[in-house]
């Protein structure tokens, strides 16, 4: 990659960061203290998709930083991936109120302002989506059993990834061998992309 793209990408990010922060486009902004933009390469290796961020985040202002993130952390252990080659964010990036689901306004509001750009402009290869909500967005998947590890071809042009969350780990610490699933059908496609 050259200076001039690095810069280009840097100057994005800096653009996004400020679109998010400022955003007070539906009823989640309502719900918490700040929007927590998504964070880490501008070139990255895997996209990460999350549902919302959740009290420590919005604390922090960083996503997966909670309990959901230490799982998080413990897959990208697992294929040996750190956070400054990823890019991780949610399809909404408000915390709501008592971890309510999300309305679909509330979802295609984010998606259409900052998803979808965000997307179009890094061009990732591959995506894992993590959860029910984001996977029916996303991937239209209803049945996220169905399609758990396995690659999919999205109409943007990506490999995607469908998955259960991390957060499901937290309370069913046995379903951490579902994401290790994951990570080795992530890590093949990683090695063949
Ligand atoms: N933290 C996030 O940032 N996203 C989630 O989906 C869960 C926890």
């Amino acid at each position: 990659m050259s200076v001039e793209e690095i810069d280009e990408r840097v100057r994005w990010y800096i653009t996004y960061r400020q679109r998010v922060l400022g955003c007070t486009e539906c009823p989640a902004r309502r719900d918490c203290s700040q929007p927590v933009p998504g964070e880490g390469s501008m070139f990255p290796r895997v996209f990460f998709i999350g549902r919302n961020p959740g009290e420590k985040e919005d604390d922090i202002g960083r996503p997966f930083v909670g309990k959901a993130g230490e799982v998080f952390e413990r897959f990208l252990m697992e294929i040996e991936l750190e956070r400054p080659e990823i890019f991780v964010t949610n399809v909404c990036l408000c915390k709501t109120k008592k971890n309510r689901l999300l309305s679909r306004y509330e979802i295609s509001t984010c998606v259409r302002k900052f998803l979808i750009p965000s997307l179009k402009f890094m061009k990732p290869k591959v995506v894992v989506v993590f959860g029910a909500q984001p996977n029916y967005f996303i991937n239209s998947i209803s049945k996220i059993r169905e399609y758990h590890g396995k690659v999919l071809k999205h109409k943007m042009g990506f490999k995607v990834i469908p998955s259960i969350h991390p957060a499901m780990v937290c309370y069913k610490p046995e379903k951490f061998r579902e994401l290790q699933k994951v990570a080795k059908v992530l890590d093949e496609v990683l090695m063949r992309t």
